[in-house]
C-alpha cells in the first residue's frame, strides 16, 4: 500500500464511519460498529499495520492522521452513546411508588383477570340468569357462515359494511376471519332445533385502522332467540333489561331504525350517555345517547337457510362490541389501551 493509499483508505473509513453511525439506533448496534473499525481487527486497526513499512517520514505523518482518525470515531462513538443511553432513561417508568402499593395488598400482586375477560364473565352471568345459554363459534370462518347464510350473497354491497381479512386458504375468499360474532346464529341454528336463546361471545376482525374506537381485533357478544310468537318488543325488553343490569336501573334505551341483512326491521341500540344523562355533552356529540350495537327481527331468509319454517318460528338477534361497552362504563376515552399491557391502567379494574 502506498502511503497515498494509505491516506484515501484512513479518510474513507472515516467518512463510512460517520454515515453509519448516524443509522444506528442501539447500543448492541453501536458497539458492533465501533469494534468492526476500531476493535483488534477492526479496518482502521489493520492499517495500523501498514506504518511498519513505511518511510520515516511518512512513518510519522502517518501515525498522526491514523491517531486523528481514531479520536474522531471514538468522539463520535461516545456522543452517540449518550444519546442512546438517554433515550433508554427517557423510555423507563418508575414503577417504585406502584409496587410499593401493590405490596400493601398482597391479594393485588398476585395479578387478577383483565377487564376484558371480566366483563365477559359478568355478562355471561347476567345472560344465563335470563334463561341463554352460552354458544362458541370459530375465529376462522368461512365464506358462508359469515356472509351468505346471513343474507349477504356475494357482490352484495352490504359486504362493503364490514372490512374482511381473508385467509389464503382454499378457493380465493372463502375463507376468512371473522368479521363479527353473527355466524354463530347460523352454526346454532343449523344445528339445534328452537326455541333457541343464546349468546355468543368473541373475538372478530376487521381491517379497521385503530384509533380512539375502533380496533382491528376487538370482541362482540351477539344474542340470538328463535321461538314461537316472538316479537320486536321481547327485543327492546331483553336489551332494557341487560343494560340495566350492566349500567345501572337509570339507564335509558331506544332503537334507531338501521340495515342488517341479517335482520328486518332491523335497528341500532342506544343507551342514554352516562356522562350527561341526556342532557347532551362532548362524548355523545350532544345527542344525550350512546350507540352500542345493532340488532332486530331475523330475516326469512336466514330462517331459511337453515332449514326453519319461518311461518313457526321467529326470532330477534343482537350483537355489540365489548370494548366499546367498557369504554362507556368507565368512561375511557381511547379504547387501545384496553389492548396494551399498561399495569397502571389495568390495576384499576
Ligand atoms: C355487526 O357486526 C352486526 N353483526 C351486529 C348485529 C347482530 C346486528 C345481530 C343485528 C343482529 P356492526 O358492524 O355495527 O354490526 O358492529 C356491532 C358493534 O361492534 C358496533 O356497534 C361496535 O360496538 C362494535 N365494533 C364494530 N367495529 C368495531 C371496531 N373496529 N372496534 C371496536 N368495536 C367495534
Amino acid at each position: 500500500m502506498t502511503f497515498n493509499e494509505f491516506l484515501t483508505a484512513v479518510k474513507y473509513s472515516e467518512k463510512n464511519f460517520v454515515e453509519q453511525v448516524k443509522e444506528v439506533n442501539t447500543i448492541q448496534g453501536l458497539e458492533e460498529l465501533f469494534k468492526s473499525y476500531c476493535g483488534k481487527k477492526g479496518s482502521l486497526s489493520l492499517l495500523r499495520k501498514q506504518i511498519g513499512l513505511m518511510t520515516p517520514d511518512e512513518k510519522k505523518q502517518a501515525g498522526q492522521v491514523l491517531n486523528k482518525a481514531f479520536e474522531e470515531i471514538e468522539a463520535l462513538y461516545k456522543e452517540k452513546r449518550e444519546t442512546l443511553e438517554q433515550n433508554l432513561e427517557d423510555e423507563l417508568i418508575d414503577l417504585t411508588a406502584y409496587i410499593a402499593k401493590l405490596n400493601q395488598d398482597p391479594l393485588k400482586s398476585l395479578g387478577h383477570m383483565h377487564i376484558i375477560t371480566k366483563t365477559l364473565y359478568e355478562l355471561e352471568d347476567l345472560f344465563i340468569g335470563m334463561g341463554f345459554s352460552i354458544e362458541t363459534g370459530p375465529e376462522l370462518e368461512t365464506d358462508w357462515y359469515n356472509f351468505e347464510a346471513l343474507n349477504i350473497p356475494k357482490d352484495h354491497p352490504a359486504r362493503g359494511m364490514w372490512d374482511t381479512l381473508y385467509v389464503d386458504l382454499g378457493q380465493p375468499e372463502s375463507t376468512l376471519l371473522r368479521t363479527h360474532t353473527s355466524p354463530v346464529q347460523i352454526r346454532v341454528l343449523s344445528s339445534q332445533k328452537p326455541p333457541v336463546y343464546m349468546i355468543a361471545h368473541g373475538k372478530c376482525f376487521r381491517r379497521d385502522t385503530p384509533d380512539a374506537s375502533h380496533l382491528s381485533s376487538f370482541h362482540q357478544l351477539e344474542g340470538l332467540v328463535v321461538d314461537k310468537n316472538i316479537s320486536f318488543a321481547d327485543l327492546k325488553g331483553t336489551i332494557e333489561t341487560f343494560t340495566q343490569a350492566y349500567f345501572g336501573v337509570e339507564t335509558l334505551v331506544r332503537l334507531r331504525p338501521s340495515y342488517f341483512p341479517f335482520t328486518e326491521p332491523s335497528a341500532e341500540f342506544e343507551i342514554s350517555c352516562r356522562i350527561c344523562f341526556g342532557k347532551g355533552c362532548r362524548t355523545c356529540s350532544n345527542t344525550g345517547w350512546l350507540e352500542l350495537g345493532g340488532c332486530g327481527v331475523v330475516n326469512e331468509n336466514v330462517l331459511v337457510n337453515c332449514n326453519i319454517n319461518p311461518d313457526e318460528y321467529q326470532g330477534f338477534a343482537f350483537g355489540f362490541g365489548i370494548e366499546r361497552l367498557i369504554q362507556m362504563k368507565y368512561q375511557i376515552p381511547d379504547l387501545r389501551i384496553l389492548t396494551e399491557s399498561d399495569m397502571r391502567f389495568l390495576a384499576n379494574f
